[in-house]
């Protein structure tokens, strides 16, 4: 009882009266400018690109051929994958759904990967940091004056991560397969093996979004969570360490990703529209 009463004595009642708002020195703001910039820039770019699915016509044997400008045969722009609405080139049409085309196709399609980045445990932290101040960095007083977490609606909805991860593990391997035919070029004399630039940007969009996908949080769980016993549970134990290598590099992924897709989708555009050379050759 003495010793604690002593420790009662010496404990502070109220913060130290500092006038700062804070003691850090280091460049603490770079970190949430960068991030502004680059989301800021990502979604005016994605926007953009979701609602332009115009045609652009370019001169075969002369005559002027319409198509959609996120289609350069044989690649498929990843904001468009899978291609399932009215408007899409035929070869590349999933389904032939007749449906919403007043509508550009990639607005129903990012709404699985835009939820999905945007309840990322990781973009969760940087965009709080960013755009709310919430708070701008460690160490670093916010704003607010009041502090609810992610208890109340509309940030409640930040739990419905790990369900888009199940569709977005699908989008994965929607994007892995446009990968792959993008070395496969068809025409009248049949199946040719094709090899272009475009083919190793989808490669690289590719192997970027399921590194991106595979290293989840909620994948670590989905592996392994609940359980008591790694050494019960070998195969598990197998996929929850190399999900969890992954994850260790889970921002750098997230930012590769989001960047790299961009890019793989301006590319695309800039090739089907003629801007840009796209160096193939085709076996
Ligand atoms: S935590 Fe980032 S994708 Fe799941």
């Amino acid at each position: 009882m003495a010793t604690q009463s002593a420790t009662q004595e010496t404990r502070p009642t109220a913060r130290a009266a500092i006038t700062a708002r804070h003691l850090r020195t280091d460049r603490w703001w770079f970190d949430p400018l960068l991030t502004f910039i680059v989301f800021g820039a990502f979604v005016i770019y994605g926007t953009w690109a979701a609602f332009d699915h115009s045609l652009v016509y370019t001169h075969v044997a002369g005559n002027p051929t319409p198509h959609r400008w996120f289609y350069a045969k044989p690649y498929l722009s990843p904001f468009y994958s899978p291609c399932v609405a009215d408007g899409c080139p035929t070869d590349i049409n999933w389904a032939s759904a007749d449906i919403w085309h007043w509508l550009s196709p990639a607005l129903y399609i990012l709404i699985l990967p835009l939820g999905f980045r945007a309840t990322c445990y990781y973009y969760r932290r940087a965009y709080y940091r960013a755009y709310w101040l919430s708070p701008p960095a460690c160490a670093v007083a916010e704003p607010h004056k009041k502090y609810t977490g992610e208890t109340r609606f509309p940030l409640l909805a930040q739990n419905l991560h790990r369900y888009f991860w199940y569709g977005s593990a699908v989008l994965g391997g929607i994007l892995t397969y446009d990968a792959v035919v993008s070395f496969i070029y068809t025409n009248s004399s049949g199946y040719h093996f094709f090899i272009g630039v475009g083919s190793f940007v989808l490669v690289i969009n590719a192997i970027l979004i399921l590194g991106y996908t595979f290293g989840c949080h909620s994948c670590r769980h989905i592996t392994a969570g609940r359980l008591n016993h790694f050494s019960k549970h070998p195969i598990r134990y197998r996929w929850w360490t190399l999900v969890s290598k992954l994850n260790h590099w889970h921002r750098q992924w997230a930012w590769a990703s989001l960047v790299w897709i961009a890019l793989a989708d301006l590319y695309i555009r800039l090739v089907s529209n003629g801007t840009i050379t796209d160096y193939h050759h085709i076996f």
